[in-house]
């Protein structure tokens, strides 16, 4: 029988379906809300109660910390599965068989070439650019460098310009860090995986060979699967909603790109290493930090902690916090902000203060320590997570498109001067 939810305002009710997922969340489709109403709206900033779509594509639970890709958990991928393998999910809904596999891969590679007038515009920024800023602008400019727009009713088109970005989005993100480390721009190599190229495209030196390390190439695919896809965080949410009018998948991307950057998303994953760092230049005595964190008066937030939808525990904290101890032990690597980070967790999660607010460390609190021991510049650690998400932003694109979604246009509660008229500059 299906459910009901009445809403009364002023003695008069109002009937909305009830909706269930797949996973028995039950939501109030309030669709003719405003039409019943007579232009009533909802009210809910940043939001926090608001499901902006159906997807099919990633469920996660924050109170019982479960993250799924399809159907199936994040552990299990990221222990089982390459990332090429997870993006081929994540946007295409099944796991591939080898043969699909080895086509995408192959297709991706056929399109790893990116036009040599890009140069000139990686050029035109200074060697100082914040490389996520030269990232989404390269990005942008692909639109340029690609002008026919996706016809999203041809599967053949669609997987093209899949392709194409999977493609050429790595060779940006190592050309963004190239230019900024003064080196000459690389443009991979063929026979190695998608992961191991990057690598070599952005650690290879001009005067000596490219040596693939698997210890390294695994805990980078590792940490990509674990950022591949987060349903309707802040950047996806972006790309739905600038690709809902119908710009094309580059630039709705490049503004994806945008949102991750601030520190409150991805940007926190430098913040949390420079706040280490901070911490260990001040002498590493983390109860003043966390005293800090807890003073109201204080802006400084333990970064890395908390999130708006894992209320117990981020399930990719888990796995990147036992995978930054292998890391750093395989590489043989001493790092002392790694011991600064546990010792923060360790009271942070005696401390009511983040006890009572629900607060866990996030993904992001142990990636960069992972990020640094591969030898990867803190101002690249957002682009790395940008490469990671692609597949799942590609996946919310795609999925958007295809189910005809309506473009994005919240409404808004009016809060300004009622109507007035205008004053001569002389009377103000
Ligand atoms: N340090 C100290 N206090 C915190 C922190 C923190 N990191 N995070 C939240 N709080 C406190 C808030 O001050 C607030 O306290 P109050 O109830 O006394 O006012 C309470 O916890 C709730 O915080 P909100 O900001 O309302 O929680 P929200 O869900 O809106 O924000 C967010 C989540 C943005 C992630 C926040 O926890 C934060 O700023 N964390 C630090 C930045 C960070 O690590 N971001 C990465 C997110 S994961 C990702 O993007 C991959």
């Amino acid at each position: 029988m299906s459910r009901i939810a009445t809403l009364e305002i002023d003695g008069k009710k109002y009937e909305f379906p009830i909706v269930e997922g797949t996973e028995n969340e039950i939501a109030i489709d309030i669709k003719s809300l405003r039409g019943s109403t007579g232009g009533i709206t909802t009210l809910d900033p940043g939001y926090k109660n608001t499901g902006s779509c159906e997807s099919a594509i990633t469920f996660l639970n924050g109170e019982k910390g479960v993250l799924r890709y399809r159907g199936y958990s994040i552990e299990e991928l990221a222990e089982k599965a390459n990332f090429l393998e997870v993006a081929y999910l994540l946007i295409f809904g099944e796991l591939p068989t080898r043969a699909q596999l080895d086509k995408f891969h192959s297709d991706i590679k056929a399109q790893s070439h990116v036009d040599e007038d890009v140069k000139k515009i990686l050029d035109g920024f200074p060697k100082s650019a914040h490389p996520m800023g030269v990232l989404s602008s390269l990005t942008s400019a692909l639109v340029a460098f690609n002008p026919s727009s996706v016809n999203v009713d041809s599967e053949e088109d669609m997987y093209n310009a899949i392709v194409r970005i999977l493609a050429k989005f790595p060779v940006l993100t190592a050309w963004a860090y190239r230019k900024r480390a003064g080196l000459p721009l690389d443009y991979g190599d063929d026979s190695l995986g998608y992961v191991d190229n990057f690598l070599k495209m952005m650690f290879k030196k001009p005067n000596g060979e490219y040596a693939s390390d698997k210890k390294v190439v695994d805990a980078l695919d590792k940490l990509l699967i674990l950022h591949a896809d987060h349903e309707q965080n802040c950047s996806t949410s972006t790309v739905r909603i600038v690709g809902s009018s119908h710009a094309g998948l580059f630039a709705s991307l490049s503004a994806g790109i945008n949102a991750l950057w601030g520190p409150l998303h991805g940007g926190a994953n430098q913040a949390v290493i420079e706040m280490l760092e901070a911490i260990k230049e001040d002498g590493g005595d983390t109860k003043k930090f966390m005293a800090k964190a807890k003073d109201k008066e204080d802006p400084f937030r333990l970064m890395g902690f908390g999130h708006r939808v894992y209320k117990n525990f981020d399930p990719r904290a888990k796995i990147i916090k036992k995978s930054a101890d292998e890391v750093l032990e395989s590489l043989g690597i001493q790092d002392e902000v790694l011991d600064i980070a546990k010792g923060l967790e360790r009271e942070a999660l005696e401390d009511s203060y983040f006890v009572d607010r629900k607060l866990y460390p996030n993904v992001d609190f142990y990636s960069g320590i992972i990020y640094r021991a591969l030898g990867i510049p803190v101002e690249m650690f957002t682009p790395m997570f940008a490469l990671g998400r692609l597949p799942g932003w590609i996946a919310q694109w795609r999925e958007m498109r295809l189910r005809k979604e309506p473009i994005g246009r919240p409404r808004q509660v009016y809060i300004g001067e009622t109507q007035r008229s205008f004053k001569p500059i002389e009377n103000r």
